[in-house]
């Protein structure tokens, strides 16, 4: 693919630099912290435990209860603090994404939360959020098929390419597709897209998506044999 034109340099079908670590958060049954150039999220795994209230207990597997919440201080403009419609809507859709991932049926009559912070946003902050919860799972030791790995492609400025920034989302022909996939199995968990697309397009931006997402799946591996290995050292890319 030929080299662009993007504002921060990148070729299009290249990924904003990235940085993985696992175990960022001593309290937590598992965590990790992903960046995706300025997009920045923690994510903390706690359980599975007995669940509360009682009533949401479901007899043949755990409840996967996500979390999603971008912080005040965020965005540009500063956000009111708390859980709003946005919130509720990313973590419906993380929570479908990742559910395919993990052995509930193993861990009935209990819960698996998982809390995503998102620290600072420069788009792509449900994918970067899928990424983090999928490597804080792992790093909470629960049973899983595959890990999720997600990113977004799309359209700005009339050229196709991955994982946009905030700037190319807000281009007047933009499109942003949200894709997450485990990898291994070959399973698509999550797509989703903003804007009019050909067919032809479709077809392209997916195919830049899932590349892309296998590149961070990668990534994620690697972030896990650091830490098995002991040697807790931040996984760059
Ligand atoms: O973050 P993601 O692309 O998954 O979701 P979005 O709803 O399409 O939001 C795109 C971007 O808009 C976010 O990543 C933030 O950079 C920005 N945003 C914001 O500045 N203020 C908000 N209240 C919500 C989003």
């Amino acid at each position: 693919m030929s080299k662009s034109v993007r504002s921060d340099g990148r070729a299009l079908d290249e990924l904003r630099p990235m940085k993985m670590k696992v175990g960022v958060i001593k309290r937590a049954d598992g965590s990790a912290e992903v960046e995706f150039g300025q997009t920045r999220v923690v994510a903390a795994v706690y359980g599975p435990r007995p669940i509360h209230p009682k009533h949401q207990e479901i007899s043949g597997r755990a409840l996967l209860r996500c979390r999603y919440n971008m912080l005040p201080f965020s965005v540009s403009d500063r956000k009111k603090p708390g859980y709003d419609r946005r919130s509720t809507e990313l973590a419906k859709v993380i929570t479908e994404a990742l559910e395919p991932s993990v052995f509930l049926e193993e861990f009935p009559r209990t819960v698996i939360d998982i809390d995503m912070e998102i620290v600072q946003a420069d788009a792509g902050t449900r994918v970067a959020a899928i990424n983090a919860a999928s490597l804080a799972l792992a790093d909470a030791g629960i049973p899983m098929r595959d890990l999720v790995s997600a990113v977004a492609a799309g359209r700005a400025n009339g050229k196709l390419m991955v994982d946009l920034t905030k700037e190319e989302e807000d281009a007047d022909d933009a499109i942003d597709l949200p894709m997450a996939i485990m990898s291994r199995i070959g399973k698509t968990t999550l797509l989703q897209m903003d804007g009019v697309a050909s067919a032809q397009e479709l077809e392209s931006i997916m195919a830049l998506a899932e590349e892309g997402c296998k590149k961070i799946y990668a990534v994620q591996k690697k972030t896990l044999i650091h830490r098995y290995n002991a040697d807790q050292t931040q996984t760059e890319a």
